[in-house]
């Protein structure tokens, strides 16, 4: 039997510990660097970190303080400036942005009357409220926006801020390279995970052909030999307008790589190193990640494949919430929460593979799919429609299984993510798959 008081307890516990864990994040990523790093735009593709942090706050405080609780706004006059949909990227500096202090004030001002609103939440109200959605989202939105500051911090110029251990060595994966997926329906998405976004529901089935995906995601030995095969000089593995974009744009090799003489090196985190070979490659667009599946003879994965990979168990005929089964993921499962600053090598993670034997499908780096963003049959928008209804369509492309840099509320085998194809500032790398001939 269970307790439905107990049950409520439980879920405020997993409330507090994951917003608390997500500001904890948020503030190394906003006091590694001093003032001025704070408000400047190291690039046009990014927020100054001060936006992201005001604009996290401002959330918290649209969807726990006034949707929740029905606050009147603190600064009504700031909702515009942290608008995503208002004011484009590349035209935030010049807001007149909240300074660092007053952001810092004005977030932990909206994150302490938070926690006195989840303490006297009952979780069963409105669809809002229902199972502590609400506060489980904006511990994911936090998240989000600490992933994309990391991302700004990759892209800056400058020494090292940041710190973290490397992963543990592994020998080199000698396993098999790829994995047979049998055919037929699984149920891909969800309709009971309490913290699943808008566009990881409803629960379908989805028939699936048999096919073959890699064991391990590419790594940069085998990017490195498409390279050198000349690939980026080939208009045959390219779409047609993969070829136009890197031509257009000179690209010869994943972002934050550089030849040297011999060898190629990549800056990371403010530190230029050797690349390394047994690693899964990262910061590649999703044209590149289309054309060296090309070279290779394979093709991408749909998103479908790719989740019947990661969840389907064929001992059960059922879909699980990760790969390794239901239960949350550990360290020994997978390389996820800005842990490491780095992917772990390819065949890491044993604990963490599928019923099938597929690695590091969670973590490490995201991963290209071939398919467009959609909605699934019966999808509703909730609790609102810029999430995700309005980037629904053709020109974005899926990305799974979350990064080295993705907090483990933010990741699970029915998580979407997706982005533009020529974007690769992201932590994005790819495998590759087959279709299996019968
Ligand atoms: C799901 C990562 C594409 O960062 O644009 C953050 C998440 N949505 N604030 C993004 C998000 C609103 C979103 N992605
Ligand atoms: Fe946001």
């Amino acid at each position: 039997m269970t307790d439905p008081a107990l049950d409520a307890e439980a879920l405020r516990e997993r409330a507090v510990a994951s917003l608390i864990t997500a500001r904890d994040r948020t503030t190394l990523l906003t006091s590694c660097v001093d003032e001025p790093e704070l408000t400047a735009q190291h690039s046009p593709l990014m927020s100054p970190l001060v936006w992201d942090l005001a604009h996290i706050g401002n959330q918290e405080e649209q969807w726990l303080l006034r949707a929740v609780a029905g606050h009147e706004a603190i600064r009504p006059e700031i909702d515009g400036l942290y608008d995503a949909f208002e004011h484009p990227r590349a035209e935030r500096p010049s807001l007149p942005l909240l300074p660092p202090d007053e952001a810092r004030r004005y977030a932990a001002d909206v994150r302490g009357r938070a926690l006195d609103v989840l303490e006297a939440a009952a979780f069963d109200g409105t669809r809002l409220t229902e199972a502590g959605f609400a506060f489980g989202m904006i511990a994911q939105h936090e998240q989000q926006h600490d992933e994309t500051m990391l991302i700004t911090h990759q892209l800056r110029r400058g020494p090292r801020a940041l710190t973290a251990p490397d992963p543990e060595p592994v020998p080199l994966f000698t396993g098999p390279s790829e994995v047979l997926v049998p055919g037929g329906p699984f149920t891909m998405g969800t309709s009971d995970e309490p913290w699943a976004l808008d566009n990881e529901r409803p629960a379908h089935r989805r028939e699936v052909a048999p096919f073959r995906i890699d064991t391990t995601p590419v790594t940069n030995a085998a990017y490195q030999a498409f390279i050198t095969d000349g690939g980026y000089d080939e208009p045959r593995w390219w779409t047609a307008e993969g070829w136009a974009h890197v031509r257009r744009n000179a690209i010869t090799a994943p972002l934050f790589w550089r030849r040297d003489g011999g060898q190629w090196l990549r800056r990371r985190f403010g530190v230029t190193e050797a690349v390394p070979p047994d690693e899964p490659v990262l910061h590649v667009c999703w044209y590149e990640a289309d054309a060296y599946a090309r070279w290779a003879g394979r093709r991408l994965p749909t998103e479908a494949e790719w989740e019947k990979a990661a969840r389907y168990d064929p001992a059960g005929d059922r879909s699980a919430r990760y790969p390794w089964g239901d239960a949350e993921p550990t360290p020994e499962h997978a390389n996820l929460g800005q842990r490491h600053l780095r992917p772990a090598p390819a065949g890491s993670y044993p604990a963490g593979e599928s019923p099938l034997g597929v690695r590091q499908l969670i973590g490490d780096v995201w991963e290209w799919t071939s398919s467009d963003f959609l909605p699934y049959p019966g999808f509703r928008a909730f609790p609102y429609k810029e999430y995700s209804e309005v980037f629904f369509g053709p020109g974005h492309k899926v990305l799974r299984g979350g990064s080295f840099a993705v907090d483990a509320v933010a990741c699970r085998g029915t998580f979407r993510n997706w982005d533009l194809p020529v974007r690769r500032q992201i932590f994005s790398g790819f495998r590759t798959a087959r279709s299996e001939e019968i």
